[in-house]
């Protein structure tokens, strides 16, 4: 046995799969998909075969062209990798896995109709990344591997369906189909369903799998982007309108790193429980409806997707120990299509809110320094539990010591040749500064990358950002504490991500009265930017104000993004005699569970578990 990624099955000594066909048949009354999945490799093979599952009920595998039963098992659940399936093939290229997938599958979030905006018809989206999309079809779920795919979903007439992935056509079941596709249901073909047909052609790691199925309607906002919601016109043309600025970002991303290779950029707005700010499915990011808010921070997030096209989707971390590949990179490239498309400014502000962010994260982690590294070992851990600003900040740290080593023109040139060279390549770390090395000879005289990549904290190397308007901003901040509020004058231009500086960067020691005297003027508590709001809300739980538990409760009982739900919840719970709050964290818990995604539920049941 040789595994390649500590989160995967995949066997090193196995082929790879290079194509899968999937048929799924959603079931909306169960909350469970019966699927089929063609499976072929890249060659024949005799012998075992492992494909990662999680809560899958396996029901045959089977032989295409003999349509006879394969031998296979599946092996206990690991709580972080769930179950092997081990296929015993003989010389076989390829094998059809039938199966069901399980109503509490962490990769599927089931929305009941009145859990929706319209409240119609239910609602159904994957969430694949990190490790999850073994819970919807059986793969060599690692980014290792690159697979296309073809699927078919077959889903009631009057719903539609998305994917990431092209639009191939929407049609009626034929008669036969069921058979054909030995996945044996009779209803595949029954009155009142409909077929949706999509493929990948490009190569993709699994974790960008993705569809998603309910009462969809669009709008056109570019000339390669269609914004898709809830069919309700309000939503759509509020999503319209924010993201209306996506075909400029998209030319810049190119002018930067190269070619758009995916065709489609599309933008899919999920339901308030999705659990991301966004997620960079290929041809169709999914994207919180917490963005739609009016302001220049919901562009970014869609230019942090928009940045994956090219750092993640073409060139990926070969497993999650490298997941600042993916991720600084792409807060790097973010940045850069924030600068020329929303100014300096914004740009710096956003560089500021990270550095917060990041150092904040190395006081969290202070007991467990492992993961302020870049490359760190994931051996037993799910990573879920350990995602952290420290890929995106510390990773975009190191992007920009080293532009500033090499001056910007040589380091643009650097990028594209970088992503030109590795593009559909999924690598590791050493790749990387080996790219590195030889094509910026003695940068390792100039920067030590081994302490960079390999060691814990922020490097002494690492600026503060410098930008008039971060350290504008951080002055008033600390301010704060000789009771110095802010003048309307001072604040009459600011946006979300100014308030957001400032909030995070009070004293720690400061009066509840203080805390309420500057909400009172300034409506804080009550922003309609979640960024805003959260980070006073965090504030108030930590200083022991408790005028705003209503507001808190309220927060976490209607929006289930994890940024927003970890904080929240790590304050309540967070240090010694705090009783009331942890009760309260749990009964809000307790009552809010079911509208919070599958992952999400983890997340806080995680948080709640190491404190209470
Ligand atoms: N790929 C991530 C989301 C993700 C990471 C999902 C790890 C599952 C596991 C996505 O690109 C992302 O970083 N989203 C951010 C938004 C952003 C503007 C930093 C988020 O969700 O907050
Ligand atoms: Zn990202």
């Amino acid at each position: 046995m040789a595994p390649i990624d500590p989160h995967s099955f995949t066997d090193s000594t196995q082929p790879s799969t290079s194509h899968i066909s999937l048929s799924l048949y959603f079931d909306f009354s169960s909350s469970t998909i019966h699927a089929s999945a063609l499976i072929s490799l890249t060659n024949p093979h005799s012998g075992p075969f492992f494909l990662d599952t999680r809560s899958l009920s396996i029901d045959s595998v089977i032989d295409p062209q003999s349509k006879t039963p394969i031998p296979f098992s599946l092996s206990e659940n690991d709580t972080i990798k769930g179950s092997q399936l081990s296929v015993s093939l003989s010389n076989h290229s390829s094998f059809i896995v039938t199966y069901t997938t399980s109503p509490s599958s962490t990769a599927l979030q089931w929305l009941n109709p009145l859990q929706t905006f319209n409240k119609a018809y239910p609602f159904v989206y994957t969430q694949c990344q990190a490790i999850h999309a073994r819970a919807v079809f059986p793969c060599q779920d690692t980014p290792a591997m690159r697979i296309r795919y073809s699927a078919r979903l077959n889903i009631p007439d009057q719903l539609s369906a998305v994917m990431a992935a092209r639009h191939v056509e929407r049609r009626r079941p034929a008669n036969n189909e069921a058979e054909e596709l030995a996945c044996g249901n009779s209803s595949w073909s029954a009155p009142g369903r409909m077929v949706e047909e999509f493929v990948m052609e490009q190569p993709v790691p699994p974790y960008l799998f993705a569809f998603a199925v309910g009462e969809l309607g669009n709008r056109e906002v570019g000339p390669r982007t269609r914004v898709f919601a809830e069919a309700a016109p309000e939503l759509l043309d509020a999503a319209a309108r924010e993201f209306a600025g996506t075909e400029d970002m998209i030319k810049q991303g190119e002018k930067l790193f190269g070619e758009y290779e995916w065709e489609r950029f599309d933008l899919l707005v999920l339901p308030p429980s999705f659990p991301y700010g966004g997620m960079e499915n290929p041809r169709m990011v999914f994207l919180t409806p917490t963005v739609i808010k009016g302001d220049a921070s919901g562009a970014q997030v869609v230019a942090h997707e928009l940045a994956h096209s090219w750092t993640g989707n073409l060139i990926t971390n070969k497993t999650n120990e490298h997941f600042w590949l993916n991720e600084g990179f792409t807060t790097y490239a973010e940045r850069r299509i924030v600068e020329v498309v929303q100014g300096e400014k914004r740009a710096a502000l956003s560089i500021g809110i990270g550095w917060r962010g990041l150092n904040d994260e190395v006081e969290r982690f202070k007991d467990n320094m492992e993961f302020t590294k870049l490359i760190n070992n994931q051996e037993g851990i799910d990573p879920d539990d350990v995602y952290s600003q420290v890929p995106y900040e510390k990773g975009f740290q190191f992007l920009l010591r080293i532009e500033r080593q090499v001056g910007r023109p040589t380091f643009d040139e650097f990028l594209k040749k970088y992503i030109a060279t590795f593009k559909f390549k999924s690598i590791d770390t050493e790749t990387f500064i080996d790219f590195l090395k030889a094509n910026i000879p003695g940068i390792e005289t100039q920067i030590d990358l081994k302490l960079w990549t390999e060691g814990t904290g922020i490097p002494p190397d690492a600026h503060e950002p410098d930008s008039s308007v971060y350290k504008m901003i951080v002055t008033l901040g600390n301010e704060f504490k000789n009771g110095r509020i802010l003048r309307e004058d001072e604040v009459a231009d600011w946006q979300g991500q100014e308030w957001e500086l400032y909030l995070k960067n009070l004293p720690k020691s400061i009066e509840a009265s203080q805390l309420v005297g500057l909400d009172s003027r300034y409506r804080l508590s009550e922003s309609k930017d979640y960024e805003v709001k959260v980070a006073f809300l965090q504030r108030a739980i930590a200083i022991g104000c408790r005028d705003y538990y209503n507001e808190v409760e309220k927060t976490l009982k209607e929006i289930g993004r994890m940024r927003y739900l970890r904080p929240l919840y790590t304050a309540l719970v967070q240090g010694n005699g705090k009783e009331e709050d942890k009760v309260f964290a749990k009964r809000i818990f307790s009552e809010a569970r079911e509208f919070y995604h599958p992952i999400a539920q983890g997340v806080v049941e995680s948080i709640l578990a190491k404190h209470l």
